[in-house]
């Protein structure tokens, strides 16, 4: 929830949006860990750096990046391109063909991220977010091991 308030201005995932996709959605979360400089502390008390949520749904082969932030003190380092890495291993490991999702037309270092990564633009859907900003719809197509 701290990385999520830090991250999004509108549209934010709820308390309740994480606890559905950790416990009953049919999908994968993962969060990925700050470096402590003492590994002891880390076991201790894990601090997340990242987090993605993806879903997977009946019917599409394409499984769905719901959300997908990391701490603002922790951008820059190569974490979101890996931690984006491990959720496409992951839906091509549960059977999934594709990966999609909607990036804010103005979200520069997103777009960047997800056109490195291998996205292409497949559609856009105009007013999208609560303050009325477009959404490109982006699209991957993963091989079985993502
Ligand atoms: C978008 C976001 C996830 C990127 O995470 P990150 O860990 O900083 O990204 P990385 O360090 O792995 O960068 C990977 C690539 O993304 C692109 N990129 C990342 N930040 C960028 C920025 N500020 N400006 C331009 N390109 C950027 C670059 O192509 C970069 O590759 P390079 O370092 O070889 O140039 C992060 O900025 C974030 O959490 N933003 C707020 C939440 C958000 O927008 N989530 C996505 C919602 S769809």
């Amino acid at each position: 929830m701290a990385i999520e308030e830090r991250s999004f201005a509108t549209d934010r995932m709820t308390q309740r949006n994480f606890r559905y996709a950790i416990r009953q959605a049919k999908g994968v979360v993962l969060v990925a860990y700050r470096q402590a400089p003492d590994v002891q502390d880390a076991q201790d008390d894990p601090q997340p750096g990242a987090y993605g949520v993806v879903g997977f749904h009946a019917g599409t082969p394409f499984a769905r990046l719901t959300s997908f932030a990391v701490a603002p003190d922790q951008r820059g380092q190569g974490l979101g391109r890996r931690l984006l890495t491990v959720l496409e291993q992951a839906a091509a490991g549960h059977g999934c063909r594709g990966m999609r999702l909607e990036v804010r037309a103005d979200n520069a270092a997103a777009i960047a991220l997800y056109t490195a990564a291998g996205y292409r633009r497949f559609a856009e859907y105009p007013d999208y977010y609560e303050d009325g900003m477009a959404a490109l719809r982006l699209e991957k197509t993963l091989t079985r091991h993502g």
